[in-house]
């Protein structure tokens, strides 16, 4: 396919030897007219041609990639990121994906403070002064969203707020697979169907708090017309590739990926009927592609300038429907490479994040939504196999 140099847009991809970072880019590379800039704290490599989100029949452009390891809380590195030759004359457009993770930022605060919240200070005000307005799509998280949670009754046509609850960290029972998933031992609801933009976050972990302090940093500069700002508030995305991380919610990926390489893994809790917010890897960068194309006019509009929080669609799944899921699609004897060890700790953290979100105002936005938790295993495994 013919270059065409006047549509060349520089895309700077922060976090980009982590699992979303890469999957983005290699959906990129597959088009002529972007350039990928990527950077992480460790060396980032080029994705290669077929890597999940870009199809291995489509055309490919590595060598529109340019890689720079650094640490984004120096300022220094911060300063010269932003200087690169791959982001001149200007950028199009900045992913901010680095951080810590869930599990390992309630373990260490103060790292998380300097790289979830201090550093996407510095690379906004980099951003900013050397690139005014130009569109910043943060990757944020449900984790923003904590207790008291909005408790529903749900009609076939309606759904009403009902009351606030308490946080809850019992486990709700043992790991039968009885009961609708939403309630715990004392009798709170972690079913919240009230439309997010309703819902004041009240994060519960160190993690949640310093992603909605780096929302609010960057909503404050969309305000100023100092960057163009979309914040993308990410189910856990599931099935990951790749090894167990630092989230607490890593688990909702190792039951699947760590049985179908032979390998044993551990669910932090007991419950089965635990569910989550979960989207695919495939259909969070659908959805961060399509934010990338939003013009200024349409699904832009619609968020107030004071707050470019978009929730990004999930399906809520339980802990059983992914058991089944496997022993459907890796096979039964995947089953017996699961052990269920309660960590309070983990647990804690978990149980502090709603299990489901009225997904009304995102799909409005144009975005795209999983089908069941079925599909999200069925894919993963095909991956495997393809
Ligand atoms: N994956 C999910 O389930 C999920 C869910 C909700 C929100 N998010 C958010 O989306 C973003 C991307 O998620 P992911 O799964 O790709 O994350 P990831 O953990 O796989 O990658 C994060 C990357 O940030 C890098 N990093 C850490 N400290 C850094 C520093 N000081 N300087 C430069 N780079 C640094 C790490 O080396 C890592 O490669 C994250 O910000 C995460 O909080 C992810």
């Amino acid at each position: 396919m013919p270059e065409d140099n006047r549509q060349t847009k520089n895309i700077l991809i922060t976090g980009a030897g982590g699992l979303l970072g890469p999957l983005l880019a290699a959906r990129l590379l597959s088009d002529p007219q972007y350039r990928v800039l990527l950077t992480d704290v460790v060396e980032p490599a080029v994705p290669q041609r077929g890597t999940a989100a870009s199809s291995p029949s489509s055309p490919y452009y590595p060598e529109h990639a340019t890689t720079v390891r650094g640490d984004l809380t120096s300022p220094e590195f911060v300063g010269a990121l932003v200087a690169h030759p791959a982001a001149q004359p200007r950028l199009h457009a900045a992913f901010l994906f680095h951080g810590v993770m869930s599990a390992a930022a309630e373990a260490d605060p103060a790292l998380s403070l300097r790289v979830n919240f201090d550093s996407v200070r510095l690379l906004a005000d980099a951003l900013r002064a050397r690139h005014p307005g130009v569109r910043v799509i943060y990757a944020s998280s449900l984790a923003v969203f904590g207790p008291p949670f909005p408790t529903t009754t749900t009609t076939t046509t309606t759904t009403t707020t009902t009351a606030a609850t308490a946080p809850t960290t019992d486990g709700g029972g043992d790991n039968s697979d009885s009961g609708s998933g939403s309630n715990s031992g004392d009798g709170a609801v972690r079913r919240v169907k009230v439309p997010p933009s309703a819902w004041p976050p009240t994060p519960q972990s160190t993690y949640g708090a310093h992603k909605l302090m780096a929302e609010v940093y960057l909503n404050e500069a969309h305000r100023r017309g100092w960057l163009d700002v979309v914040i993308a508030r990410l189910p856990t995305v599931s099935v990951r590739p790749g090894k167990p991380t630092g989230a607490a919610s890593s688990f909702l990926s190792d039951m699947i990926r760590e049985p179908m390489a032979g390998r044993e893994c551990v669910v932090p809790l007991r419950d089965r009927c635990f569910r989550a917010f979960l989207a695919s890897p495939a259909t969070v960068v659908e959805n961060l592609v399509r934010v990338l194309s939003w013009d200024g006019r349409r699904a832009l509009a619609l968020l107030p300038p004071h707050a470019r929080q978009v929730l990004f669609p999930g399906i809520a799944v339980s802990i059983r429907e992914l058991r089944d899921a496997l022993a459907r699609h890796g096979g039964e004897d995947k089953l017996r490479l699961i052990r269920e060890v309660e960590d309070e700790g983990l647990e804690r953290i978990l149980r502090s994040w709603a299990e489901d979100f009225d997904i009304d105002e995102s799909l409005r936005l144009g975005l795209a939504v999983d089908e069941s938790a079925d599909a999200l295993v069925r894919q993963y495994v095909e991956s495997l196999r393809a």
